[in-house]
């Protein structure tokens, strides 16, 4: 009897976790799953994931619910940016018509450590009113498209860190921009503060390692933090960890192989 097709598995990511998660999936559950990687073509040179990689939008939930009926696809895991809502509800809504199955990925948030002193803000526009008065050079690392409520702050400067050279002028009156993509070094984080002067740093609380530097680096200079908190997560299963998010692909796996042909 021929060997039954092996399930297929996409990877919505552009992170380090999808990143992480493709590699050991593939070679965990072998020839019984493809795993297939979206990126959204948005860094000019992403580092790529194991496996099959596809880069570009799919044309919202229906253009995605499309793919994954013509894909056949039956196990989708979201490990998408935390700020990346859009595509997270898209994910939702698709899968959710396909009934294809899904999980979220979902990196822990940082938590504040004593030392800290993070000022917490629901947006990025609350993040901007609430610089304190005594900061004049700011460290804003808040991605490209969060940078216009900072624009009315012409009392500052602030020192931008992108992954790429925008494709716009900043809109900013007074800044210096420096591209880098991480994991950053505390060491260099602080290098970085000290060499600029900065006095507060603006971030949003997007969890992970490879930019947690920055926050021992202000906490070491005892700088305030003004942290854009995080939207919430999708509904639905969550995973925290690539460890859970591959448990949640065997058990799936082994519910998709026990159907009835
Ligand atoms: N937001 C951030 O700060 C941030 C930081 C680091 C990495 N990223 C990564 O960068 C990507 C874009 O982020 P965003 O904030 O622009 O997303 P978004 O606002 O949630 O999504 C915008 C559009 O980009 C496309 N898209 C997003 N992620 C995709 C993916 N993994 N594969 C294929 N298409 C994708 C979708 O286009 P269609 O409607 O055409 O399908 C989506 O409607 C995400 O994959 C995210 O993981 C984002």
């Amino acid at each position: 009897m021929a060997a039954p097709a092996p399930e297929r598995l996409l990877i919505l990511g552009g992170t380090a976790e999808g990143r992480a998660l493709a590699a050991p999936a593939a070679a965990r559950f072998g020839p019984s799953l493809t795993v297939i990687s979206a990126l959204a073509g948005r860094t000019r040179a992403p580092i790529l994931p194991a496996g099959e990689v596809r880069i570009g939008g799919f044309g919202g939930s229906e253009g995605l619910a499309a793919y994954l009926r013509e894909e056949r696809i039956g196990l989708l895991i979201d490990a998408t940016h935390p700020y990346a809502t859009r595509i997270s509800s898209q994910a939702r809504e698709a899968a959710d018509q396909v009934g294809t199955e899904r999980l979220a990925l979902v990196r822990p948030p940082w938590r504040p450590l004593p030392g800290d002193r993070w000022i917490d803000v629901a947006t990025v526009e609350e993040a901007a009113a609430a610089i304190p008065v005594e900061a004049e050079r700011v460290f804003l690392t808040v991605g490209v498209r969060s940078l216009a409520p900072f624009a009315a702050r012409a009392d500052l400067w602030f020192l931008v860190r992108l992954v790429d050279e925008p494709a716009e002028p900043i809109p900013l009156p007074r800044h210096r921009l420096i591209c880098a993509r991480g994991p950053f070094a505390e060491a260099d984080e602080r290098a970085l503060l000290e060499e600029h002067r900065i006095d507060c740093l603006v971030t949003r609380a997007s969890g992970g390692e490879a930019t947690a530097a920055k926050l021992a680096a202000a906490r070491a200079r005892r700088l305030p933090v003004v942290m854009v908190r995080r939207p919430p997560p999708p509904p639905g299963p969550c995973a925290a960890s690539v460890e859970d998010a591959l448990a949640w692909i065997e058990e799936r796996l082994g519910r998709l192989r026990a159907r009835p042909s």
